[in-house]
């Protein structure tokens, strides 16, 4: 039998990996049955596009129609409230990473789960990514021995003929710690939930460092000649600014049709005085069973992509993905591992089609068809969403207060 989904958040992400996807390819195992927006100009675009109702009301959206499962796709910080609410209906959830943005919320959620009965599942797409999955089968053949430690780094590039996707997060809500817990929970989440995941460890400490230094005020006094505006479409610096960003057509439709609505601009200035998050970021974890993580996150980079180096007591894997620039290989992409006779094993890995490595189009078909077989254990839940969550929680609170801090005592576990 078909199951009734709805959604909370009608945004880009909603639309693009969720609802267009589910009616063009899922409709023999879904049924749309509903959208609810806070902003009704973006709920009407996607329940006209998808086929659905739009609701104006979630609860009136719960009460009509009695869905099955409902997908939490809106801002980060809201998350926490439609999963609870949800789960109190009598509902299954699925929600969009980071499942919430900070300890509270997420204790808050893992207490409703337990007291409904029903479940939570996490859209971990990166796991889903055969390169990343690689790594996960490489880690549990057991090649490397036991995991000693692991250093992570992620790029996001400032290069706007790439994209600057790193440039992008402090144009709008992103850019606020209230709305998304900053970069660390609401970009990081899918770092940290990758290692978790490859070495199978609990994180529980977290030291870290954060600063904001190409964007904001600041920035714009240190490096912008003190350039700043409201928002690129009205901007007197738009001939001179070289992160001016012009709105798609999509764009104008979805968002500045819209803004009058709830003030939601899209293309708002990157040196705003308000933007609250880093930029720069870096830190350490300590696991249960003794690994390290060192980790950092640079939102200003000439390029983007991630490396990640794993050493165990049989050797070391090294991996590098670039996703922007010179070194992007069309083909294929490369893990090493080195062994401690001094040989080295490449693994090519093809690249895959679709959004985020091949993780969203695998990831599609774990949530929407039957029994799909899941031995490496990418599908994941709340737990998973709050191991990966409260990294970057925790630090936060150790950036602001200058201390290790314990993840489970933060969570009050
Ligand atoms: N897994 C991934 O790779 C991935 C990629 C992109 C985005 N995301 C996640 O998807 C979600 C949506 O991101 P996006 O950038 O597509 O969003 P968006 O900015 O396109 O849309 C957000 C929507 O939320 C609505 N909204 C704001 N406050 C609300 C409230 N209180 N209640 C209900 N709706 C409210 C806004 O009106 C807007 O329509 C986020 O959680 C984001 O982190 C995940």
């Amino acid at each position: 039998m078909k199951k009734k989904y709805v959604f909370a958040g009608a945004s880009q992400r909603m639309l693009g990996m969720f609802a267009l996807p589910m009616k063009n390819e899922f409709a023999n195992e879904v049924e749309l049955c509903g959208v609810y927006d806070i902003n009704p100009g973006r709920a009407d675009y996607v329940a006209k596009r998808c086929e659905m109702p739009a609701f104006y009301d979630f609860d009136e959206m719960l009460n009509t129609v009695k869905p099955d499962v409902v997908l939490v796709t809106t801002v980060d910080a809201y998350h926490s409230d439609y999963i609870i609410r949800s789960l109190e209906a009598g509902c299954d959830v699925v929600t969009e990473k980071p499942m919430t943005i900070d300890a509270k919320r997420c204790k808050d959620i893992l207490d409703a789960e337990k007291k409904s009965g029903h479940k939570v599942t996490v859209t971990f797409n990166y796991r889903y990514a055969p390169f990343t999955t690689k790594i996960k089968e490489i880690i549990d053949s057991g090649i490397l021995g036991d995991v000693f430690s692991v250093h992570f780094e992620w790029l996001l590039d400032r290069n706007m003929s790439y994209g600057a996707h790193g440039t992008s997060y402090f144009r709008r809500w992103n850019s606020r710690m209230a709305k998304s817990g900053g970069l660390l929970v609401h970009k990081s989440t899918h770092h940290f939930d990758m290692i978790n995941w490859w070495i199978g460890q609990k994180p529980m400490k977290v030291s870290a460092f954060g600063k904001l230094n190409l964007y904001g005020a600041e920035g714009s006094k240190k490096y912008a000649d003190g350039m700043r505006g409201t928002n690129c479409r009205n901007c007197e610096f738009a001939d001179k600014c070289q992160f001016y960003y012009k709105l798609s057509d999509f764009e104008k439709e979805f968002y500045a049709a819209n803004e009058d609505k709830d003030g939601y601009i899209k293309d708002n200035c990157i040196y705003a005085d308000d933007i609250d998050i880093y930029d720069t970021m870096s830190l350490n974890v300590s696991y249960d069973n003794g690994t390290m993580m060192t980790y950092s996150l640079n939102a200003t980079c000439a390029y983007e992509g991630w490396r990640v180096a794993i050493n165990g007591s049989k050797g070391r894997l090294e991996a590098f993905l670039p996703e922007t620039g010179p070194e992007v290989n069309p083909v294929y992409d490369a893990i090493k591992f080195y062994d401690l006779q001094g040989n080295v094993t490449e693994y090519r890995v093809t690249k895959a089609k679709g959004g985020h490595g091949g993780g969203d189009v695998r990831l599609r078909k774990m949530l929407f068809l039957e029994n799909v077989p899941d031995p490496m254990g990418h599908a994941a839940g709340t737990m998973a969403g709050a191991e990966s969550i409260m990294i970057g929680a925790a630090a936060n609170v150790s950036i602001k207060e200058g201390r290790i801090v314990d993840i489970w005592e933060l969570l009050g576990e």
